[in-house]
């Protein structure tokens, strides 16, 4: 048994190879049936003749999309097959059979949506999800290579550290104050007192209102930490992960970066040239002369002026230095500006949003106590994490990265939901 990639080439040509997989398309006349047999490699025509099926021809004319097959015979080149060889077949065994499957041709985002476990077959779903495989891979390959421990954090969780209101609470035991993790950071940043660099890549929730392309309920957060850093070191790590993800993708998935016509050069480019970096204040001039946009010193960007900026410049921008008072809690104010903090957003280019947050920690625990009571938080409720500054304190900081945001930008989607394979929204939670 041979996977149809490995076939797919003349050291093959007028061997007998047995391939099996799934009927991707399927069209007849009376004397012959071409099936595009599909398994997880590669498509491959396989080519039956009437005359060699005679008896069984009734069979073989009923075969229908998503059938099961394995199909032996002798590989062909021919140049008018979809790519480039095809499978004269001599026998073939039904494994299972599919009729009416229903995703036919020109199927509505909403219909694809609820049949999404089936629509996983689409060859761009399949490109996706190789793609969605390789980010995985390079963030535990990058993190692991620089020397970081995997670390794991609860998802059940007893405080908030991303904003109250966007928690999902649990019904625990009946308990009214157990959420799903929104980060794993406050019960990560105890943990570099024992492993001093940690990350981890694991589900984050959001109970987001909003119907936006760059929003999920649910999704996979990358994560660091690391003593003794400074904020400079944490934005290089950042920088260097996203350069190494794309790097690894453009290497592996050049097949699905094609079915998905992606463009690649700029990818390219987010590999070899430096991302820029600028302050938020910075951020505010820009949009001022080149669009003449007036945004309000201290005012957080929003969506519609980070796609402006980003279509600025050909690689991710990295903007920091944002007002304390946009920014979370445990970020450390900049010892040259109190009014801002040490934090970090990665926007990549052309409008697909902010990919990494992340910032240096404050250590100074009656400044986090004053922030939480800002934030309308009870600080007693946060005893455990108060600890970290009490006993050992040190320099330190970290920041998130939205997987699927990463793999909409590198991948070109128009809505985030294509980069997951089960999307949830404030609208989707089936099937
Ligand atoms: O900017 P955020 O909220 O930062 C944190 O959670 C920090 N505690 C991370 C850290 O320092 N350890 O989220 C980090 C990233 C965002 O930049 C974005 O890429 C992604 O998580 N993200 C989402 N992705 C999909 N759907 C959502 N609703 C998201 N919210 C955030
Ligand atoms: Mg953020």
């Amino acid at each position: 048994m041979e996977h149809i990639d490995e076939v797919l080439n003349d050291a093959w040509v007028g061997k007998e190879i047995e391939v099996r997989g799934w009927v991707h398309r399927e069209r007849g006349s009376n004397k012959m049936k071409f099936i595009l047999l599909r398994d997880s490699t590669n498509y491959v025509q396989c080519v039956f003749n009437r005359n060699d099926f005679e008896k069984i021809w009734n069979e073989i004319d009923h075969v229908q999309v998503e059938t099961s097959i394995i199909v032996r015979g002798e590989l062909k080149k021919d140049e008018r097959a979809p790519t480039g060889y095809e499978v004269r077949v001599k026998s073939y065994e039904i494994v299972g059979k599919s009729e009416n499957f229903p995703i036919t041709k020109d199927q509505s985002i909403e219909f694809l949506a609820d049949n999404r476990h089936l629509w996983l077959r689409s060859s761009k779903m399949m490109a996706i999800l190789k793609i969605r495989s390789t980010v995985f891979g390079a963030i535990h390959e990058y993190f692991r290579g620089e020397g970081f421990y995997e670390y794991q954090s609860p998802i059940f969780q007893a405080v908030q550290c991303e904003g109250g209101s966007e928690l999902f609470s649990v019904n625990y035991f009946d308990r009214k104050d157990v959420f799903l993790a929104q980060t794993w950071q406050l019960y990560a940043e105890p943990a570099i007192f024992s492993l001093e660099k940690i990350y981890t890549i694991a589900p984050s929730f959001r109970a987001e209102r909003s119907k936006t392309s760059r929003h999920l309920t649910e999704y996979w957060h990358a994560e660091m930490e690391v003593a003794w850093a400074d904020f400079d070191t944490i934005i290089n790590y950042g920088e260097a992960c996203v350069k190494h993800i794309v790097k690894r993708v453009l290497e592996k998935n050049e097949r699905e970066l094609k079915i998905l016509e992606r463009d690649t050069s700029k990818l390219e480019l987010a590999v070899k040239k430096p991302f820029v970096r600028m302050t938020y204040t910075d951020a505010l001039k820009v949009l001022d002369e080149k669009f003449g946009m007036k945004i309000e010193w201290g005012k957080d960007l929003r969506t519609i002026e980070e796609e402006k900026l980003t279509t600025l410049y050909d690689v991710p921008i990295i903007c920091t230095r944002y007002p304390k008072k946009v920014k979370a809690f445990y970020m450390i104010e900049d010892p040259e500006n109190p009014d801002v903090v040490l934090g970090v957003d990665f926007l990549a280019p052309d409008g697909y949003g902010e990919i990494i947050g992340g910032s240096q920690r404050e250590h100074d625990i009656e400044k986090i106590k004053a922030r939480l009571v800002e934030a309308g938080e009870d600080p007693s409720q946060y005893e455990f994490y108060l600890d970290t500054r009490r006993y050992g304190s040190v320099p330190h900081g970290g920041f998130g990265l939205g997987v699927e945001r990463v793999v909409r930008w590198i991948c070109g989607l128009d809505t985030i939901k294509d980069a997951i394979p089960f999307p949830r929204t404030i609208e989707r939670y089936k099937p």
